[in-house]
Protein backbone atom coordinates (compact mmCIF):
# COMPACT_ATOMS: atom_id res chain seq x y z
CA UNK A 1 0.00 0.00 0.00
CA UNK A 2 1.15 3.72 -0.97
CA UNK A 3 0.93 5.87 2.03
CA UNK A 4 -1.48 8.79 1.50
CA UNK A 5 0.57 11.25 -0.92
CA UNK A 6 -1.50 14.55 -0.19
CA UNK A 7 1.54 16.57 0.78
CA UNK A 8 2.59 16.29 -2.96
CA UNK A 9 -0.92 18.48 -3.77
CA UNK A 10 -2.41 21.50 -3.43
CA UNK A 11 -5.62 20.15 -1.57
CA UNK A 12 -6.62 21.85 0.92
CA UNK A 13 -7.84 19.97 4.39
CA UNK A 14 -11.38 20.67 4.15
CA UNK A 15 -12.06 19.35 0.70
CA UNK A 16 -12.40 15.88 0.16
CA UNK A 17 -12.10 15.26 -3.87
CA UNK A 18 -13.16 11.97 -4.96
CA UNK A 19 -13.44 13.02 -9.01
CA UNK A 20 -10.16 11.43 -10.70
CA UNK A 21 -13.08 10.49 -13.46
CA UNK A 22 -13.67 13.54 -14.03
CA UNK A 23 -10.24 15.65 -13.95
CA UNK A 24 -7.35 15.16 -11.77
CA UNK A 25 -5.82 17.52 -9.52
CA UNK A 26 -1.99 18.63 -10.22
CA UNK A 27 0.93 17.77 -7.97
CA UNK A 28 2.82 20.65 -6.80
CA UNK A 29 5.58 19.42 -8.78
CA UNK A 30 3.78 18.79 -12.16
CA UNK A 31 2.55 22.91 -11.62
CA UNK A 32 6.41 23.87 -11.27
CA UNK A 33 7.00 22.53 -14.56
CA UNK A 34 4.13 24.18 -15.82
CA UNK A 35 5.32 27.75 -14.58
CA UNK A 36 8.61 26.85 -15.91
CA UNK A 37 7.92 26.11 -19.08
CA UNK A 38 5.61 29.37 -19.60
CA UNK A 39 8.34 31.70 -18.07
CA UNK A 40 10.96 29.70 -20.73
CA UNK A 41 8.41 30.95 -23.50
CA UNK A 42 8.38 34.73 -22.47
CA UNK A 43 12.21 34.23 -23.29
CA UNK A 44 12.72 32.08 -25.94
CA UNK A 45 16.25 32.79 -26.48
CA UNK A 46 16.70 30.30 -24.55
CA UNK A 47 14.40 27.19 -26.11
CA UNK A 48 16.78 25.99 -28.79
CA UNK A 49 15.92 23.70 -32.12
CA UNK A 50 16.65 20.52 -30.23
CA UNK A 51 14.31 21.29 -27.22
CA UNK A 52 11.66 20.01 -29.96
CA UNK A 53 12.73 16.83 -29.56
CA UNK A 54 14.19 15.88 -26.30
CA UNK A 55 11.13 16.37 -24.05
CA UNK A 56 8.91 14.89 -26.34
CA UNK A 57 11.38 11.76 -26.45
CA UNK A 58 11.23 12.02 -22.90
CA UNK A 59 7.27 11.69 -22.88
CA UNK A 60 7.27 9.24 -25.22
CA UNK A 61 9.58 6.96 -23.18
CA UNK A 62 7.58 7.55 -20.26
CA UNK A 63 4.26 6.62 -21.72
CA UNK A 64 6.01 3.52 -23.17
CA UNK A 65 7.14 2.35 -19.90
CA UNK A 66 3.40 2.73 -18.07
CA UNK A 67 2.17 -0.07 -21.27
CA UNK A 68 4.79 -1.98 -21.63
CA UNK A 69 5.63 -0.40 -25.50
CA UNK A 70 8.77 1.07 -26.90
CA UNK A 71 9.06 4.83 -27.55
CA UNK A 72 8.55 4.24 -31.06
CA UNK A 73 5.04 3.17 -30.83
CA UNK A 74 3.88 6.09 -29.47
CA UNK A 75 2.43 9.49 -30.89
CA UNK A 76 1.26 12.51 -29.20
CA UNK A 77 -1.73 13.69 -29.14
CA UNK A 78 -4.27 16.86 -27.99
CA UNK A 79 -7.43 15.26 -27.25
CA UNK A 80 -8.72 11.39 -26.89
CA UNK A 81 -10.85 11.96 -29.78
CA UNK A 82 -8.02 12.67 -32.13
CA UNK A 83 -6.49 9.08 -31.67
CA UNK A 84 -9.22 7.90 -32.20
CA UNK A 85 -9.64 9.68 -35.49
CA UNK A 86 -6.24 8.20 -36.00
CA UNK A 87 -7.25 4.73 -35.73
CA UNK A 88 -10.57 5.16 -37.66
CA UNK A 89 -8.66 7.00 -40.45
CA UNK A 90 -6.62 4.01 -40.97
CA UNK A 91 -8.41 0.79 -40.35
CA UNK A 92 -10.50 -1.52 -43.32
CA UNK A 93 -14.24 -1.42 -42.96
CA UNK A 94 -15.78 -3.67 -45.71
CA UNK A 95 -19.32 -3.18 -46.75
CA UNK A 96 -21.68 -5.03 -44.03
CA UNK A 97 -18.55 -4.99 -41.21
CA UNK A 98 -19.35 -4.69 -37.90
CA UNK A 99 -18.02 -2.23 -35.61
CA UNK A 100 -18.32 -3.15 -31.81
CA UNK A 101 -19.31 -0.61 -28.91
CA UNK A 102 -20.61 -0.88 -25.78
CA UNK A 103 -23.83 1.14 -24.36
CA UNK A 104 -22.97 4.27 -23.08
CA UNK A 105 -19.51 4.50 -24.11
CA UNK A 106 -17.82 7.66 -23.87
CA UNK A 107 -18.71 9.76 -27.00
CA UNK A 108 -15.28 10.45 -28.18
CA UNK A 109 -14.99 6.65 -28.72
CA UNK A 110 -18.43 6.35 -30.65
CA UNK A 111 -18.52 9.52 -33.49
CA UNK A 112 -15.77 8.28 -35.19
CA UNK A 113 -16.74 4.67 -35.80
CA UNK A 114 -20.71 6.07 -36.51
CA UNK A 115 -18.81 8.20 -39.19
CA UNK A 116 -17.01 5.40 -40.24
CA UNK A 117 -19.38 2.95 -40.49
CA UNK A 118 -21.77 5.39 -42.77
CA UNK A 119 -18.61 6.25 -44.99
CA UNK A 120 -17.65 2.30 -46.16
CA UNK A 121 -21.15 0.98 -45.34
CA UNK A 122 -20.69 -0.78 -42.19
CA UNK A 123 -23.21 -1.11 -39.01
CA UNK A 124 -22.31 -0.01 -35.18
CA UNK A 125 -23.20 -2.86 -33.41
CA UNK A 126 -23.93 -1.66 -29.53
CA UNK A 127 -23.73 -4.25 -26.48
CA UNK A 128 -26.57 -3.61 -23.98
CA UNK A 129 -25.90 -3.03 -20.24
CA UNK A 130 -27.33 -6.25 -17.79
CA UNK A 131 -26.25 -8.91 -17.09
CA UNK A 132 -24.67 -10.48 -13.86
CA UNK A 133 -21.55 -11.67 -15.15
CA UNK A 134 -20.17 -8.37 -16.60
CA UNK A 135 -19.42 -7.17 -20.04
CA UNK A 136 -16.73 -9.41 -21.02
CA UNK A 137 -19.00 -12.76 -21.71
CA UNK A 138 -21.03 -10.50 -24.36
CA UNK A 139 -18.36 -8.91 -26.04
CA UNK A 140 -16.79 -12.12 -27.00
CA UNK A 141 -20.28 -13.54 -28.46
CA UNK A 142 -20.61 -10.47 -30.45
CA UNK A 143 -17.06 -10.53 -31.82
CA UNK A 144 -16.94 -13.08 -35.12
CA UNK A 145 -15.88 -12.97 -38.76
CA UNK A 146 -17.73 -9.72 -39.57
CA UNK A 147 -16.47 -7.86 -37.05
CA UNK A 148 -14.14 -5.27 -38.93
CA UNK A 149 -13.63 -3.26 -35.87
CA UNK A 150 -13.94 -3.40 -31.58
CA UNK A 151 -13.72 -0.25 -30.00
CA UNK A 152 -13.64 -0.61 -26.58
CA UNK A 153 -12.62 1.07 -23.07
CA UNK A 154 -10.70 -1.02 -20.06
CA UNK A 155 -13.48 0.21 -17.39
CA UNK A 156 -16.55 2.06 -18.63
CA UNK A 157 -16.36 6.00 -17.53
CA UNK A 158 -19.93 5.34 -15.91
CA UNK A 159 -19.05 3.16 -13.18
CA UNK A 160 -15.92 1.58 -13.69
CA UNK A 161 -17.34 -2.45 -14.79
CA UNK A 162 -14.29 -3.86 -16.12
CA UNK A 163 -13.66 -5.89 -19.26
CA UNK A 164 -11.08 -8.38 -20.02
CA UNK A 165 -8.46 -7.09 -22.42
CA UNK A 166 -6.64 -9.84 -22.99
CA UNK A 167 -9.27 -12.13 -23.45
CA UNK A 168 -11.48 -9.84 -26.27
CA UNK A 169 -7.61 -9.30 -27.47
CA UNK A 170 -7.72 -13.09 -28.15
CA UNK A 171 -10.80 -12.95 -29.74
CA UNK A 172 -10.65 -10.36 -32.16
CA UNK A 173 -7.20 -12.29 -33.58
CA UNK A 174 -8.95 -15.29 -33.86
CA UNK A 175 -11.66 -13.66 -36.07
CA UNK A 176 -9.36 -11.05 -37.70
CA UNK A 177 -10.74 -7.78 -36.11
CA UNK A 178 -9.31 -4.90 -35.59
CA UNK A 179 -8.87 -3.15 -31.62
CA UNK A 180 -9.15 -0.07 -30.62
CA UNK A 181 -8.68 1.02 -27.21
CA UNK A 182 -9.38 4.42 -25.24
CA UNK A 183 -7.91 3.79 -21.94
CA UNK A 184 -8.46 7.24 -20.80
CA UNK A 185 -10.21 6.06 -17.29
CA UNK A 186 -7.44 3.66 -16.49
CA UNK A 187 -3.95 4.70 -17.62
CA UNK A 188 -2.11 5.44 -14.93
CA UNK A 189 -4.04 3.73 -12.62
CA UNK A 190 -4.88 0.31 -13.72
CA UNK A 191 -2.08 -1.80 -14.73
CA UNK A 192 -1.87 -2.36 -18.77
CA UNK A 193 0.34 -4.26 -20.85
CA UNK A 194 0.07 -3.70 -24.84
CA UNK A 195 2.36 -7.21 -25.50
CA UNK A 196 -0.54 -9.22 -22.91
CA UNK A 197 -3.48 -7.18 -25.12
CA UNK A 198 -2.48 -6.63 -29.03
CA UNK A 199 -4.39 -3.84 -29.26
CA UNK A 200 -4.00 -1.75 -32.78
CA UNK A 201 -4.79 1.47 -31.42
CA UNK A 202 -4.61 2.45 -27.66
CA UNK A 203 -5.36 6.39 -27.15
CA UNK A 204 -5.45 8.05 -23.75
CA UNK A 205 -6.29 11.50 -22.63
CA UNK A 206 -3.82 12.29 -20.13
CA UNK A 207 -5.37 14.77 -17.36
CA UNK A 208 -7.33 12.17 -15.41
CA UNK A 209 -5.50 9.19 -14.28
CA UNK A 210 -2.14 9.76 -15.84
CA UNK A 211 -2.72 13.16 -13.78
CA UNK A 212 -1.18 15.57 -16.23
CA UNK A 213 -2.37 18.77 -17.94
CA UNK A 214 -5.36 19.44 -20.16
CA UNK A 215 -4.82 19.07 -24.40
CA UNK A 216 -2.52 16.42 -24.18
CA UNK A 217 -2.64 12.71 -24.48
CA UNK A 218 -0.99 9.89 -26.04
CA UNK A 219 -1.79 7.28 -28.74
CA UNK A 220 0.23 3.46 -28.88
CA UNK A 221 -0.14 2.18 -32.64
CA UNK A 222 1.06 -0.84 -33.03
CA UNK A 223 4.03 -1.63 -36.04
CA UNK A 224 1.52 -3.31 -38.45
CA UNK A 225 0.16 -0.01 -38.27
CA UNK A 226 3.12 2.69 -38.35
CA UNK A 227 3.05 3.21 -41.74
CA UNK A 228 -0.38 4.50 -42.00
CA UNK A 229 -1.76 8.14 -42.63
CA UNK A 230 -1.58 10.71 -40.55
CA UNK A 231 -4.59 13.13 -40.15
CA UNK A 232 -2.61 16.00 -40.57
CA UNK A 233 0.68 17.31 -41.95
CA UNK A 234 3.50 18.76 -39.67
CA UNK A 235 6.82 19.45 -40.48
CA UNK A 236 8.23 18.31 -37.21
CA UNK A 237 6.73 14.60 -38.27
CA UNK A 238 9.13 14.58 -41.09
CA UNK A 239 12.37 13.51 -41.90
CA UNK A 240 15.51 15.42 -40.65
CA UNK A 241 12.93 18.05 -39.49
CA UNK A 242 15.71 18.34 -36.77
CA UNK A 243 17.88 20.27 -39.39
CA UNK A 244 15.59 23.60 -39.23
CA UNK A 245 17.67 25.37 -42.03
CA UNK A 246 16.79 22.96 -44.50
CA UNK A 247 12.67 22.70 -43.82
CA UNK A 248 11.89 23.80 -47.33
CA UNK A 249 14.02 20.62 -48.65
CA UNK A 250 10.89 18.81 -48.41
CA UNK A 251 10.58 15.44 -47.43
CA UNK A 252 8.03 12.56 -48.43
CA UNK A 253 9.31 10.44 -45.79
CA UNK A 254 8.48 10.82 -42.12
CA UNK A 255 10.18 10.13 -38.48
CA UNK A 256 10.46 6.91 -37.38
CA UNK A 257 7.80 5.05 -36.12
CA UNK A 258 4.65 6.20 -34.60
CA UNK A 259 6.03 10.26 -34.61
CA UNK A 260 4.59 10.71 -38.32
CA UNK A 261 1.09 10.40 -35.91
CA UNK A 262 2.23 13.45 -33.83
CA UNK A 263 -0.01 16.18 -33.33
CA UNK A 264 1.61 19.48 -34.63
CA UNK A 265 2.76 21.46 -32.32
CA UNK A 266 3.10 18.62 -30.18
CA UNK A 267 6.68 20.05 -28.64
CA UNK A 268 4.47 22.33 -26.03
CA UNK A 269 6.95 23.78 -23.72
CA UNK A 270 4.13 24.00 -20.89
CA UNK A 271 2.34 21.12 -20.98
CA UNK A 272 4.92 18.21 -21.98
CA UNK A 273 7.33 19.20 -18.97
CA UNK A 274 4.04 18.92 -17.22
CA UNK A 275 3.29 15.29 -18.40
CA UNK A 276 7.19 14.26 -18.22
CA UNK A 277 6.54 14.99 -14.63
CA UNK A 278 3.47 13.33 -13.37
CA UNK A 279 4.67 10.37 -15.52
CA UNK A 280 7.88 9.83 -13.79
CA UNK A 281 5.86 10.48 -10.38
CA UNK A 282 3.50 6.89 -11.80
CA UNK A 283 6.65 5.43 -12.49
CA UNK A 284 7.55 5.22 -9.02
CA UNK A 285 4.73 4.69 -7.34
CA UNK A 286 3.91 1.99 -9.66
CA UNK A 287 0.79 1.57 -11.10
CA UNK A 288 0.15 -1.71 -9.45
CA UNK A 289 0.74 -0.59 -5.99
CA UNK A 290 -1.44 2.53 -7.60
CA UNK A 291 -4.09 -0.07 -8.03
CA UNK A 292 -3.83 -2.00 -5.04
CA UNK A 293 -4.35 1.38 -2.97
CA UNK A 294 -7.18 2.76 -4.42
CA UNK A 295 -8.86 -1.01 -4.42
CA UNK A 296 -8.51 -1.03 -1.00
CA UNK A 297 -10.05 2.38 -0.68
CA UNK A 298 -12.83 2.00 -3.08
CA UNK A 299 -13.76 -1.20 -1.01
CA UNK A 300 -13.78 0.90 2.02
CA UNK A 301 -15.70 3.42 0.41
CA UNK A 302 -18.51 1.07 -1.24
CA UNK A 303 -18.79 -1.24 2.31
CA UNK A 304 -19.80 2.18 4.61
CA UNK A 305 -21.98 3.65 1.48
CA UNK A 306 -23.89 0.15 1.86
CA UNK A 307 -25.68 0.93 5.02
CA UNK A 308 -27.31 4.26 3.26
CA UNK A 309 -28.82 1.62 0.24
CA UNK A 310 -25.94 2.77 -2.39
CA UNK A 311 -25.13 -0.31 -4.00
CA UNK A 312 -21.70 -0.71 -5.83
CA UNK A 313 -21.24 -3.70 -8.28
CA UNK A 314 -19.49 -6.67 -7.65
CA UNK A 315 -15.39 -5.95 -6.74
CA UNK A 316 -14.26 -9.08 -9.82
CA UNK A 317 -15.77 -7.01 -12.23
CA UNK A 318 -15.21 -3.40 -11.51
CA UNK A 319 -11.84 -1.65 -11.80
CA UNK A 320 -10.38 -1.21 -8.49
CA UNK A 321 -9.97 2.69 -8.85
CA UNK A 322 -13.25 3.12 -10.12
CA UNK A 323 -16.28 3.01 -7.69
CA UNK A 324 -20.12 3.07 -9.30
CA UNK A 325 -22.58 3.53 -6.89
CA UNK A 326 -25.92 2.60 -7.77
CA UNK A 327 -29.30 4.04 -5.62
CA UNK A 328 -32.41 2.58 -5.28
CA UNK A 329 -34.02 4.58 -7.51
CA UNK A 330 -32.97 7.43 -9.30
CA UNK A 331 -30.40 9.37 -8.70
CA UNK A 332 -31.43 12.19 -6.47
CA UNK A 333 -31.32 15.90 -8.07
CA UNK A 334 -28.54 17.62 -7.89
CA UNK A 335 -27.01 15.57 -5.70
CA UNK A 336 -23.53 16.19 -6.72
CA UNK A 337 -23.84 20.06 -6.35
CA UNK A 338 -25.23 19.50 -2.68
CA UNK A 339 -22.31 17.60 -2.12
CA UNK A 340 -20.09 20.26 -3.43
CA UNK A 341 -21.55 22.79 -0.77
CA UNK A 342 -20.53 20.45 1.49
CA UNK A 343 -17.05 19.96 -0.08
CA UNK A 344 -17.67 16.56 -1.25
CA UNK A 345 -16.80 16.30 -4.68
CA UNK A 346 -17.94 13.41 -6.83
CA UNK A 347 -19.48 13.17 -10.39
CA UNK A 348 -22.75 11.24 -11.43
CA UNK A 349 -22.77 9.71 -14.83
CA UNK A 350 -26.29 7.84 -15.76
CA UNK A 351 -27.67 5.98 -13.20
CA UNK A 352 -24.15 6.32 -11.26
CA UNK A 353 -22.46 7.95 -8.66
CA UNK A 354 -18.57 7.81 -9.64
CA UNK A 355 -16.47 7.56 -6.65
CA UNK A 356 -12.93 7.84 -7.83
CA UNK A 357 -10.31 8.57 -5.55
CA UNK A 358 -6.07 9.11 -5.46
CA UNK A 359 -3.45 9.12 -3.65
CA UNK A 360 -4.15 12.44 -1.81
CA UNK A 361 -7.43 11.20 0.04
CA UNK A 362 -7.04 10.31 3.17
CA UNK A 363 -9.72 9.04 6.19
CA UNK A 364 -11.07 12.55 7.12
CA UNK A 365 -11.84 12.46 3.15
CA UNK A 366 -13.85 9.21 3.02
CA UNK A 367 -15.37 10.42 6.76
CA UNK A 368 -16.80 13.22 5.09
CA UNK A 369 -17.93 11.61 1.95
CA UNK A 370 -20.05 9.10 4.26
CA UNK A 371 -21.29 12.28 6.83
CA UNK A 372 -22.30 14.25 4.10
CA UNK A 373 -23.94 11.82 2.07
CA UNK A 374 -25.72 10.07 4.81
CA UNK A 375 -26.99 14.14 5.74
CA UNK A 376 -27.91 14.25 1.48
CA UNK A 377 -30.10 11.35 1.05
C1 LIG B 1 -13.63 7.35 -21.37
C2 LIG B 1 -13.24 8.73 -21.76
N1 LIG B 1 -12.56 8.92 -22.88
C3 LIG B 1 -12.17 10.14 -23.26
C4 LIG B 1 -12.48 11.26 -22.52
C5 LIG B 1 -12.02 12.60 -23.01
O1 LIG B 1 -12.16 12.67 -24.42
P1 LIG B 1 -11.46 13.78 -25.27
O2 LIG B 1 -10.02 13.75 -24.93
O3 LIG B 1 -11.75 13.40 -26.68
O4 LIG B 1 -12.08 15.09 -24.88
C6 LIG B 1 -13.22 11.11 -21.35
C7 LIG B 1 -13.61 12.29 -20.55
O5 LIG B 1 -14.44 12.23 -19.67
C8 LIG B 1 -13.60 9.81 -20.95
O6 LIG B 1 -14.27 9.60 -19.81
Amino acid sequence: MIPCQRHLFDIPEDIAYFNCAYMSPLMHKVVAAGQEGVMGKARPWRITPPDFFSTPERARTLFAKLINAQADDIAMIPACSYGIATAAQNLPVGKGQKLVVLEDQFPSNVYSWRELAAERGGEVVTIAKGGNDGWTPRILEAVNPDTAIVALPHCHWTDGSLIDLEAVGRRCREVGAALVLDLTQSIGALPFDVAAVQPDFAVAAGYKWMMGPYTLGFVYIAPQHQNGRPLEHNWIARKDSENFAGLVDYKSEFQPGARRFDMGEGANFTSLPMAVAALEQLLEWGVADIQATLSAMTAQIAERAAPLGLRASDPALRAGHFLGLGFPGDVPTGLPERLGQENVYVSVRGQSMRVTPHLFNNEADIERLITVLSGAL
